[in-house]
């Protein structure tokens, strides 16, 4: 049975029982208007956890543009339908004012991995981020937290936090779903205009490309470099950035031994698509 839960004293209540009953308690924290990307997040917690929340919240502190956040699709009915198919035991849907209540001054800077690409382009957006995620793992008290390696920067975020804070929740990070033809599944993919989704895969094919080329030897710049302006020829209007980076600090890549990821940002039809990959 999935059961919807609106505010933080019933939902400890219920994670209390949980607990008295030994079970692993898993938390997979959205922002709603799921689609299959969020729904293997859930399906892994369900595989892993005893018990497994999902939490749906459009987190008003990590919109760093106001329009951003009123046309954020809400689509919770819907939402709490696939959650019930996966078998979530919870929906914590908590309304803003459960969240920051009056008086509420606390702000988590995570800082050094939160500083460049997203966190350059978007001021304050992962403060914001931190703020929720910390108050999500104090809401549910879960012993694992289910994060898509599709927001990698925010990954290394999350893992940041819980490592310096001595959080006890192991953060478990999941692979990018796509569909078929290799675009990263997100909410945003439906602005996209028919011609314009089906220029969109060329992003990620312009990133497996450059990763190849990255192994065989060719100056990361120069491949970047060649990579945007495949992205540019195949319609895109713009690219923020087309970087490798250290995998864990974000930092540019210095250490050959250390993984290394390769991170996008370009805009199509007015809408802004994020990818990652493992270089
Ligand atoms: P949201 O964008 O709703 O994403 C919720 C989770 O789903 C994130 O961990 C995200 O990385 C993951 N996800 C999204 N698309 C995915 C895909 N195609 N494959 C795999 N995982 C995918 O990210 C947020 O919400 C918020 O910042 C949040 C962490 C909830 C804090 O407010």
């Amino acid at each position: 049975m999935t059961v919807i839960i609106r505010t933080v004293e019933e939902l400890r209540a219920v994670v209390r029982g949980w607990k008295a009953e030994g079970h692993v308690v898993g938390v997979v924290p959205t922002m709603g208007a799921l689609h299959d990307g969020h729904l293997s997040l859930a399906r892994r917690a369900k595989a892993e956890c005893g018990r497994v929340i999902t939490t749906i919240f459009v987190n008003p502190r990590q919109f760093n543009n106001p329009d951003d956040l009123k046309k954020y699709p809400r689509t919770e009915d819907a939402d709490a339908a696939l959650l019930r198919w996966v078998g979530v035991e919870v929906v914590f849907c908590p309304a803003p004012e459960e969240v920051y209540p009056e008086g509420f001054v606390t702000t988590v800077s995570v800082g050094g991995v939160s500083q460049p690409l997203e966190g350059a382009l978007r001021p304050g957006h992962f403060d914001g981020v931190a703020t929720v995620v910390a108050k999500l793992f104090g809401m549910t008290q879960a012993d694992r937290a289910y994060f898509g390696q599709k927001d990698w920067q925010q990954l290394q975020v999350v893992q940041r936090l819980v490592a310096d804070l001595d959080m006890a929740v192991t953060v478990v990070g999941c692979e990018t779903v796509r569909d078929p033809d290799g675009l990263a599944m997100s909410s945003r993919n439906v602005r996209l205009t028919a011609a314009g989704r089906q220029k969109a895969p060329a992003l990620y094919a312009a990133m497996l490309a450059a990763a190849r080329d990255f192994r065989s030897g060719v100056p990361q710049d120069q491949v970047a470099d060649r990579a945007a302006q495949a992205v540019l020829a195949e319609g895109f209007e713009s690219v923020e950035y087309i970087e490798f980076r250290d995998a864990a600090t974000l930092g540019p890549v210095t250490d050959a031994s250390r993984p290394v990821r390769m991170l996008a940002a370009a805009w199509l039809d007015g809408v802004r698509l994020i990818d990652n990959i493992a270089v």
